[in-house]
């Protein structure tokens, strides 16, 4: 997507901003990134642009504890995990979701089709010298209550089913789950022409808070406790 097409600036609207203006975000980190090249083909997970978006976004609110809605076969996970800065916290600090089956659950687009290949997956996390400071959770996030985690990770990827039901629902205990800022909600597939209701959704959203879409990629995101710098006028 170019900048002709993309969405205007404006507090009615997702404002679409270029990732560079991400990178420009201060981070405290001096460290460097560990990072795993997504398949070229990245159907149900993260293109390139978008893992390195993810990063950089973890690393600005710099968590102690994270929540993934959607682990699939874990591969962003292990991004996450690898990339979350050393801390004395003793107790899990990576939380991620996904079904343990799929009756009684709802489907749009190629979510079933994915959904069924994560079932009983090894994922790609468990790979990872951090492994025991993921919490994997097997159950439907539709049943999940976010007043039992209330205010607990100051970043959260919400990238599990994108039918607008379970994505509101998502959204809605990500916004009680979220600590006090510097904190992030990344939503995935925004503007994906298989969910046009999430992507409405996340529009109806932003008149409420301030929702940020990444340029070229299908990330969205709502930042507390930094701004984001304005785009460069080229003369
Ligand atoms: C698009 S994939 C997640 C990709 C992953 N975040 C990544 O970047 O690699 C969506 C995942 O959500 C899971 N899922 C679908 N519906 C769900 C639900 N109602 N509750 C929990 N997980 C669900 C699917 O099983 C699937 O593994």
């Amino acid at each position: 997507m170019n900048d002709s097409c993309e969405k205007k600036s404006g507090l009615d609207f997702v404002e679409t901003i270029r990732p560079y203006q991400v990178l420009l975000i201060q981070d405290t980190f001096g460290e460097e990134v560990k990072f795993f090249m997504p398949q070229p083909q990245a159907w149900g997970s993260l293109t390139t642009i978008e893992a390195l978006m993810l990063v950089k976004l973890m690393r600005i609110v710099n968590p102690k504890k994270v929540f993934e809605f959607g682990t699939y076969k874990g591969l962003t996970t292990r991004l996450l995990l690898e990339n979350l800065s050393e801390n004395d916290i003793n107790d899990k600090r990576l939380y991620t979701l996904d079904l343990p089956a799929l009756e009684g659950v709802s489907f749009q687009g190629g979510d079933l089709a994915v959904a069924a290949q994560s079932i009983g997956y090894s994922r790609k996390y468990l790979t990872s010298p951090r492994k025991n400071w993921v919490n994997q959770l097997l159950q439907d996030s539709m049943t999940l209550d976010g007043d039992d985690y209330k205010k607990q990770f100051e970043f959260i990827f919400v990238d599990a089913n994108h039918e607008v039901s379970y994505a509101r629902r998502d959204t809605e205990n990500s916004l009680k789950m979220l600590a006090d800022s510097p904190s992030c909600i990344v939503w995935h597939d925004y503007n994906n022409p298989e969910f046009p209701e999430l992507t409405q959704y996340l529009d109806d959203l932003s008149k409420e808070i301030k929702i940020y879409h990444i340029g070229d990629t299908m990330l969205a995101f709502h930042l507390r406790g930094h701004e984001v710098p304005p785009k460069r006028v080229f003369e």
